[in-house]
């Protein structure tokens, strides 16, 4: 086994656009080791898919993407497009966020799932089907026989995100990145995904983005901390929800619904035109003038890490 199966250094991820260049990523590392359930959260638009996407390099053309990607001590930026589709057909497995858009409207679910099957491990069309049907029944669909030949119009949103899962488990990869698994369904359905994910989590190398605190508590190891395209703040799972340290954090936490539903006064700021100093500098109850002009770097505090100027 690998200790550090996917490190991340030094990554950004620019995106041209009519209006400027897009920084949706800024200078993100990141390591996950092998057996690891890593947490991602962070408001909205602050790059956690754009990140994922990177992973797998499943990012526009027209992305600018510097940094380095190392996945297995190989480095995935670098390899050719072939190469990086057999890794995503064997080795790593996403579950994209919306199911809806995910899944294609004019396949049957079964097919869907069986065809990176015969392309990627040359299995035989029926062997696949046949897998098909099995991985609907690992993902708990019941009937899975005959729901494998329905189309995605036909499944519930709940089913449509484990018709997602069961396709990035059909390669047996061992790291999934899972985008927004449980966004849009509702607390009995949210429960299920959540107990299929820890089933997964138990054997495989796992990134999880997600909105939900709740999820990420009760999935993680570790919990990374997003804000305007950097990780602000990384942490044990325990040790994120018994204390957050950085400003925002505490402020992220603090605005959620389960939490208070305090908002974070001002606005996150454009990525296009991204500010001196600390990032999030002006929404800061602690913001001094260093924190205007010196960008904060992750700074070890008691064994983990944050990037402000409060515990340097
Ligand atoms: N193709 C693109 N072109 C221009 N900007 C983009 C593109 N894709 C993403 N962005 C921008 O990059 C930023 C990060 O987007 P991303 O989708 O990663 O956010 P997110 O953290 O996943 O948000 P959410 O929680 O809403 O899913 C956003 O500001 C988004 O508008
Ligand atoms: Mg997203």
């Amino acid at each position: 086994m690998f200790e550090n199966l996917l490190n991340v250094s030094d990554l950004h991820v620019r995106f041209p656009t009519d209006v400027g260049l897009v920084n949706a990523i800024n200078g993100v590392d990141l390591s996950i080791n092998s057996g690891d359930i890593m947490g991602l959260i962070g408001e909205s638009g602050c790059g956690k898919s754009v990140l994922g996407l990177a992973i797998t390099r499943l990012l526009q053309e027209d992305a600018i993407v510097n940094g380095r990607i190392n996945y297995r001590g190989d480095e995935l930026h670098a390899l050719d497009k072939k190469t990086m589709r057999q890794i995503r057909g064997k080795d790593i497995g996403i579950i994209l966020q919306n199911p809806g858009t995910s899944l294609n409207p004019v396949i049957p679910i079964g097919k869907q799932i069986a065809e990176p099957l015969v392309i990627h491990q040359r299995m035989k069309r029926f062997a696949a089907m046949d897998k098909a049907v099995s991985l609907l029944e690992r993902v708990k669909i019941r009937e899975p026989e005959k729901r494998a030949k329905e189309y995605p119009h036909q499944f519930s949103g709940g089913m449509k995100e484990r018709a997602l899962i069961a396709m990035s488990l059909a390669n047996e990869s061992e790291f999934i990145i899972a985008d927004e698994p449980t966004k849009g369904l509702d607390v009995t359905v949210k429960k299920n995904i959540v107990k299929l994910l820890k089933e997964i989590a138990n054997k495989k190398t796992m990134l999880i983005i997600t909105h939900d605190l709740a999820v990420a508590e009760d999935v993680c190891d570790n919990i990374g901390v997003m804000y305007a395209g950097e990780i602000v703040e990384i942490a044990p799972v325990e040790r994120m929800f018994s204390e957050q340290l950085h400003p925002y954090t505490k402020g992220f936490f603090e605005s959620l619904p389960a939490r208070g539903l305090k908002p974070i006064k001002g606005n996150s700021p454009s990525l296009i035109d991204l500010p001196e100093g600390c990032r999030f500098h002006s929404r800061c109850d602690h913001c001094t003038e260093r924190c205007k002009k010196e960008h904060p770097p992750m700074i070890e505090h008691e064994g983990r890490h944050v990037r402000c100027f409060l515990y340097a």
